[in-house]
């Protein structure tokens, strides 16, 4: 073999069935091989385990996928290269033209973006209103034949919290799939209700480290199964070398959560007593109009904590760039605290109702808060409330 050959076959290491690595390789290869026609054949026609095409399966995603489906309690997991990916890729195969949906006016941008707009180029209607409106959940449900539902909770950024016993008891009447994009909340929270379908942006909490990007589909085998054709020939899926990472992330995700909700506990505690704060949106303070249902529904109350400034825009502005130890920037769930002020929340498409029901306002600033040591957290939202209102 000439060595321009060599380095195209290079030698296999091969580990003995008693030798086991503790930390499953990366396996960063597109392609899988068997040893004939026959056995490739077999494999494709589903007749036999294995691998073939990285778009279509990969070890390394499949270690993940398992760990996933187990955590959030359902069968199975579909990987994606991102969390939008998660809402896109899935609405396109639940929904056919002429279906409507129902979504709700406090959902991530993208989520009302695709529903709104990119399902809305395909034929698919909705209705948007506010998670908060009980009576008007029914009402659609009752008189709008409906394909799915599709929620959050807590909600992004003022954290409100969505009634799932009653929204997936009225949507189950109606025949309507629900999907919860369970990201805010995590893999330990909701698997006890009647949910068919949970998505998860990997790029917060799962991978927790804000270095890598990715998503996750979890539901039963028979809805996934529907899925995974259309997804797979959609083609969005996870890199092995990110599906490593969140799995490395994945090892310390319950200290990382109940650490970092201690700190916004403590934070949102500070906060409500702050002269210069009117209001904490917080789930885990009695304070909260749901605090009660929050308790029922989840085992802690999540790492972002929403305030109201006595002020507005400027002061808002001015608070964040005093803060010391939180970024200004989007996204939330690392390990490393971040501030979004009102300039950047402000966005969104809303009508004025729409905008009223989101409860965002001229003074509302968002907080992540990460993993520092609470107490210098704490002083430096002291120091910046401080800094906002010479
Ligand atoms: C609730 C929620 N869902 C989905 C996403 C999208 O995730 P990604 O940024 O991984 O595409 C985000 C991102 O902020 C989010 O907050």
């Amino acid at each position: 073999m000439k060595k321009n050959t060599l380095v195209n076959h290079p030698p296999a290491v091969q580990l003995a069935a008693d030798n086991r690595p503790l930390v499953a390789p990366i396996y960063q290869s597109v392609k899988f091989s068997f040893d004939d026609t026959g056995e490739t054949l077999r494999y494709l026609r589903g007749e036999r385990e294995g691998f073939f095409y990285s778009r279509t399966s990969n070890p390394t995603l499949t270690q993940l996928q398992l760990l996933l489906a187990q955590l959030q309690g359902r069968d199975g997991c579909l990987l994606t290269g991102s969390g939008v990916a998660t809402i896109a890729a899935s609405l396109l195969s639940l929904c056919k033209q002429g279906d409507h949906i129902l979504a709700f006016v406090e959902s991530y941008g993208p989520t009302r973006y695709i529903v709104q707009h990119l399902l809305a180029k395909f034929g698919v209607t909705h209705t948007l209103i506010s998670i908060e409106d009980l009576p008007g959940i029914e009402r659609v449900l009752r008189e709008v034949p409906t394909r799915l539902v599709i929620f959050e909770s807590p909600t992004n950024p003022v954290t409100k919290i969505a009634d799932i016993e009653h929204l997936t008891a009225e949507a189950r009447r109606a025949g309507a799939l629900t999907v919860l994009d369970n990201t805010f909340a995590g893999f330990h929270n909701h698997g006890a209700y009647d949910i068919d379908i949970f998505l998860h942006s990997l790029t917060k909490y799962a991978s927790g480290h804000g270095d890598v990007m990715g998503g996750a589909i979890i539901a039963r085998a028979e809805l996934l199964a529907g899925m995974r054709k259309d997804i797979v020939s959609m083609g969005p899926t996870l890199d092995p070398h990110a599906a490593f990472l969140i799995q490395r992330g994945m090892r310390t995700y319950f200290l990382r959560y109940e650490r970092q909700c201690a700190n916004a506990l403590a934070a949102s505690l500070f906060l409500r007593d702050h002269p210069r704060v009117k209001h904490v949106h917080y789930p885990g303070l009695d304070s909260h109009p749901q605090h009660r249902l929050a308790r029922r529904q989840m085992s802690d109350f999540g790492t972002v904590v929403t305030l109201e400034l006595d002020g507005g825009f400027e002061e808002g502005a001015r608070f964040a760039e005093a803060l010391q130890l939180y970024s200004i920037s989007a996204s939330l769930g690392s390990a490393e605290s971040l501030v979004m002020p009102p300039q950047l929340l402000a966005g969104g498409e809303y009508t004025p109702d729409q905008r009223a029901a989101s409860l965002i306002t001229r003074g509302t600033v968002r907080l992540s808060i990460g993993l520092e040591d609470a107490a210098d957290l704490v002083e430096d939202l002291r120091q910046a409330l401080d800094q906002a209102f010479i």
